[in-house]
């Protein structure tokens, strides 16, 4: 049996930390020092290094990716009558996040393109909602495995709507659309700092970030139980704890110190499973001006479950991201519409996602591409 040139992990961790410790080391040290474990220096230090790494005008430390959707929603005093336009193919926490705040989710399809909101179903699906009553109000654009979703359409449609587009980076930090980084494309952005996301902290962390910052002050206020910033005594909204801590504040600083050449190896990675693997699968197509972060190299194929199968046996890690679109999810489907979600829901039964880190060698690399082609090959054996 095939065995790698050496243990090939799916995101390693452990490579990123030795290449930083020292760094993380001396950061916990200080804060130790100052004591001040909420709220530190730390906080605003990063929320200054995500504006000078993204463009986009003002970010906020939140405690989770999820809490960096909330928060902008909850800001918006979302209601039971506004619909919130969720794709149908993307983490659970999207949709949670939208029936937390108030609204009411509305599935869109996805390309199979893309794996993105396809924006001619948000066309109809707005229609639908409508019809419905509810008043139009968000578009949560998922850039799904870091493509940046068709911004220029999504935003055509949202604009025609007077609708809010609250783009969900949490997979595709360091993806550009039009020269624009993810935190400075939409109005609003939500980012999540989970460990093996392709920035992430030691722990939970999120960020929202703001193209023009209009939104900006509400959030504050939401972040910080819906105290006035002047006193934070008075709650003047409802609100909630969204805050990140001094010391995940400060891993993700010094993480994004190293962001622009770990996102350099990510995109070698990406290129050479393209060379070698295009035609093997259906890939995720992107538009032109738009640049993926590569959180994710997914790729889909029919007869999915034996070619993982046979990666496994031959030392390949690999994930299925997602298994199941969240209109058939039992918290969910009672927002599934006639008809379903279809595309969503092929999509589902074909997703592989291929080990992409900045720490895998091209030895690794060309091992995985052997071992794929291979089990493409004798996939129906
Ligand atoms: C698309 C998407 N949205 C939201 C989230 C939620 O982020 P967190 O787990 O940090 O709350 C995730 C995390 O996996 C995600 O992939």
């Amino acid at each position: 049996m095939p065995t790698p040139p050496s243990p090939i992990a799916f995101i390693d961790l452990k490579a990123q930390q030795a290449r930083i410790r020292p760094q993380v080391e001396a950061r916990f040290t200080a804060i130790l020092d100052h004591g001040a474990y909420i709220n530190g220096p730390e906080v605003r230090e990063l929320e200054d290094a995500l504006c000078d790494f993204t463009g986009c005008a003002r970010a906020l430390a939140v405690g989770n990716g999820t809490d960096a959707l909330i928060i902008p929603m909850m800001a918006l005093g979302l209601t039971a009558a506004d619909a919130v336009f969720i794709p149908a193919f993307t983490y659970n926490a999207t949709c949670s996040a939208a029936m937390i705040s108030g609204g009411t989710p509305v599935f869109v399809d996805v390309r199979s393109s893309d794996f993105c909101m396809d924006p001619a179903d948000l066309e109809r699906r707005v229609a639908e909602a409508r019809g419905r009553g509810l008043n139009p109000r968000m578009v949560v654009a998922v850039d799904l495995f870091g493509i940046p979703a068709d911004y220029e359409a999504l935003f055509a449609v949202a604009k025609a709507h007077g609708m809010v587009v609250l783009a969900d980076a949490a997979q595709s930090f360091g993806c550009r659309w039009n020269g624009r980084y993810a935190g400075n494309i939409a109005e609003v952005t939500g980012t999540s700092f989970f460990p093996a996301k392709s920035l992430g902290c030691y722990g939970d962390g999120g960020a929202i970030m703001f193209r023009d910052g209009d939104l900006w002050e509400a959030c504050e206020e939401v972040r910080w139980h819906g105290t006035d910033s002047a006193g934070r005594k008075e709650s003047v909204r409802v609100g909630l704890n969204g805050r990140l801590d001094s010391i995940q504040c400060a891993i993700v600083t010094e993480k994004l110190k190293i962001f622009g050449h770990e996102l350099k190896r990510r995109r070698e990675i990406a290129a050479l499973y393209n060379e070698r693997l295009t035609g093997a699968f259906d890939a995720q197509a992107f538009a032109l001006g738009a640049e993926s972060g590569w959180g994710y190299y997914t790729v889909a194929i029919d007869g999915r479950d034996a070619v993982q199968a046979r990666l496994k046996e031959d030392g390949v890690p690999t994930a299925i991201y997602y298994g199941q679109s969240l209109n058939t999810m039992k918290a969910f489907e009672h927002l599934n519409p006639d008809g379903g979600m279809p595309v969503a829901e092929r999509l589902v039964q074909r997703v592989l996602s291929l080990p992409l880190h900045p720490y895998l060698t091209d030895e690794q690399a060309n091992y995985v591409c052997d071992r794929f082609l291979a089990a493409v090959e004798r996939r129906n054996d």
